[in-house]
């Protein structure tokens, strides 16, 4: 694996590599990446450019924890390293590893409107297919089970979705104000808001400022203000969802509705999904 780290700050007497002590924990098309990207520009933080799987896969995990921390980027005694790898959040053992690791550490989580995280999730692995010069099955084919006409649950984006099973896994090993919880749909509209959130929740100097960003119009989105130039993230984030049946959209509500309800009531917040 190529792991892309940061080249700054370089290795000197005044700076090294070390274990992060914030982790971007999920979902996965949450909006993880923008997170990350804008949260690097703060200049207390320095994240690990690529998701590093170290606790979700067994085989990196088995290398150790001297193994993960050379790959985290150099800093300074006063910086945080942050990673992210949203597996972390819907796979099983994750959560009693990074325990094990670092039992107070803080933990972000950025959370989306389950159903359309499922779109994207799908459209996700599709566009990889595509890619490849394979089909791939209709949204609708994938999430509907044929015999019942009910949810298919053993379809792995419905499984990510149900949050408050994950939630209350996580809660076994960590108290919740460890965790920071974000909205998507909030952090999309207004990422200087979150991410002044963040700078709080990281007692780290409030740095982030609404010109350091600029809606792009095209891409739908903020992006950096490099100067004149929009720095945006790339095609594979903000891609235009396909049309769902809306007979299956209703279905998709009516399932997630008492599971988002239980999330709330188990985080204390109201994301005020539909
Ligand atoms: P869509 O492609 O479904 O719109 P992740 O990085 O976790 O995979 O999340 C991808 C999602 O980030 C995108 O999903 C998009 O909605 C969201 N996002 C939030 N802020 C963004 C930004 N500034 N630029 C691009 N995508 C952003």
């Amino acid at each position: 694996y190529d792991f892309g780290v940061d080249s700054y700050p370089f290795h000197s007497r005044h700076t090294q590599r070390r274990l992060p002590q914030c982790i971007i924990i999920g979902v996965r098309k949450g909006g993880t990446r923008a997170l990350l990207n804008f949260l690097d520009l703060h200049p207390d933080i320095q994240t690990a450019g690529r998701e590093m799987h170290f606790f979700d896969e067994p085989d990196r995990y088995k290398l150790g924890l001297n193994w993960y921390r050379k790959r985290m980027p150099f800093s300074f005694r006063n910086q945080i390293t942050i990673e992210k790898t949203p597996a972390y959040f819907v796979e099983e053992h994750v959560a009693g590893k990074v325990h094990e690791m670092n039992s107070s550490i803080k933990l972000l989580l950025i959370l989306r409107d389950p159903v359309e995280r499922m779109i994207s999730d799908y459209l996700q692995v599709r566009t990889n297919k595509e890619e490849k010069g394979k089909s791939y099955h209709r949204f609708e084919d994938l999430v509907i089970d044929k015999e019942t006409g009910g949810i298919r649950e053993s379809y792995t984006p419905v499984r990510r979705s149900k949050y408050h099973v994950h939630m209350a896994r996580w809660l076994k090993y960590f108290s919740l104000d460890q965790f920071l919880l974000i909205s998507s749909e909030r952090f999309a509209e207004d990422p200087v808001t979150q991410l002044q959130r963040v700078e709080a929740f990281l007692d780290i100097d409030p740095q982030f400022k609404r010109d350091m960003f600029v809606y792009n119009e095209t891409k739908g989105f903020y992006c950096i203000r490099d100067e004149d130039e929009h720095v945006c993230l790339g095609e594979s984030k903000g891609r235009k969802h396909p049309n769902i049946d809306p007979a299956v959209l209703a279905k998709l509500r009516a399932f997630f509705r008492p599971q988002n309800k239980k999330f709330y009531s188990l985080v204390g917040v109201n994301f005020g999904w539909p």
